[in-house]
């Protein structure tokens, strides 16, 4: 077979190319299938059910259409085979209805009410509002606005000396105001429990310490907690922070962290710089820079949590999920994720002289930067 540059490929060859694109073309569906897993609510009872689940018995237990029974039988069957299902026989005979489904660690973290759920942050990541920008992408490209979020949504004229449509946005639509922080908290509900179990060493000996963009302080109130003497406050907008009260040694702060920064042994930012520009990190770096000054402790510091890319030991899937989220920073803010080499050289323009990566949070590390 003649390609049209002339290069003769082998029908083998021929093949698995045309193979690979099919696979490109519909990866989509991998995340819409798990959507609608989401949507019906499949984790929650097959949960509930406490053993393993026949087709039968799921769809009598879900409230769809009967007459779809083959339908969902094929959904489990690519859900099964992506890994957030488990099938096992429940009897000897190779009957289909003798099997039945057994959730996996993935869909566990798919549970309304696992305590590390992540099923808020993938409700919100697969709602329309961010779905939709991916269909305005090579639109973005040839205009001129900052992301294909705001070639979607038209929010440039809302977009502030500091802003970023989607903040604009949580800050006017009620609905995703709270469907986004109840995502970053779901995260940060998760992250944190590893931050006290694996990371104690990074918070102790700090007296203070503030959570900069910090959602609606779900981490800092669990660094509060195993931290008594550590005085935590958390900085965000006031539509995310507006109504939330503080208590013991947790308080709340309503502002633009570009503006003013409370003052601090430590400053920690999670999910923060990966959505802005690199003129905008140094900015605000040089804002924590500010706010750790005043602080006599030897141990101030600015604390982040982020992926670092190109890491070496680290398999396909990995590389994909991070390059996934650099393009999700290109499309739905305007920043971008950034290899260790970025993240020095932002760190030295805004005057901190040294940093330390710690890898314990699987696609995303804990770094230290010192003045
Ligand atoms: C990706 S979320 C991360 C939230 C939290 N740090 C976490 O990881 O769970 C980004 C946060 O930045 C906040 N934010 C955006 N612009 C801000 C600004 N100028 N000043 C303070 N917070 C801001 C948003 O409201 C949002 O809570």
């Amino acid at each position: 077979m003649a390609l049209p540059n002339g290069i003769v490929e082998s029908t083998h060859e021929l093949l698995d190319a045309q193979a690979h694109v099919w696979n490109h073309i519909f990866s989509f569906i991998n995340s819409m299938t798990l959507n609608c897993a989401i949507k019906l609510g499949i984790p929650d009872i097959i949960h509930k059910h406490g053993k393993p689940m026949k087709l039968s018995q799921l769809v009598n237990a879900l409230p769809i259409n009967k007459q779809k029974s083959d339908g969902l039988r094929r959904l489990m069957r690519i859900l099964t085979h992506s890994k957030f299902f488990l099938k096992v026989k429940i009897s000897e005979d190779g009957d289909e209805d003798k099997e039945g489904y057994c959730l996996t660690m993935a869909s566990r973290l798919l549970l309304r009410d696992e305590p590390l759920s992540m099923l808020p942050l993938a409700r919100a990541m697969l709602d329309p509002i961010l779905i939709d920008p991916w269909h305005h992408v090579s639109e973005w490209f040839q205009n001129d606005s900052s992301s294909s979020f705001v070639t979607k949504h038209g929010m440039t004229f809302f977009v502030t000396k500091h802003g970023t449509a989607l903040w604009e946005y949580a800050g006017i639509e009620e609905r995703w105001n709270g469907m986004f922080n109840e995502a970053m908290a779901s995260d940060a509900r998760l992250v944190v429990s590893i931050l006290i179990k694996e990371c104690k060493q990074v918070f102790e000996g700090l007296k203070s310490m503030v959570d900069v963009a910090g959602g609606t302080g779900l981490l800092a109130k669990a660094i509060a907690d195993a931290f008594p003497d550590l005085k935590c406050a958390v900085l965000d907008l006031p539509h995310v922070v507006g109504g939330l009260e503080g208590e013991n040694n947790l308080s709340y702060v309503g502002g633009d962290m570009f503006e003013s920064i409370p003052h601090a042994d430590a400053v920690f930012l999670k999910w923060i710089f990966h959505d802005w520009t690199d003129e905008e990190c140094v900015k605000l770096l040089q804002k924590c820079k500010e706010a750790i000054t005043p602080s006599n402790n030897n141990g101030k510091k600015v604390i982040i949590v982020e992926i670092i890319v190109d890491d070496k030991k680290e398999d396909h899937e990995a590389t994909e999920t991070k390059l996934f989220f650099d393009m999700l920073m290109m499309v739905d803010v305007k920043g971008k994720e950034r290899t260790e080499k970025e993240w020095a050289k932002l760190f030295f323009a805004a005057g901190f002289t040294s940093y330390k990566i710690t890898r314990v949070l699987g696609l995303r590390s804990v770094i230290e930067v010192f003045p």
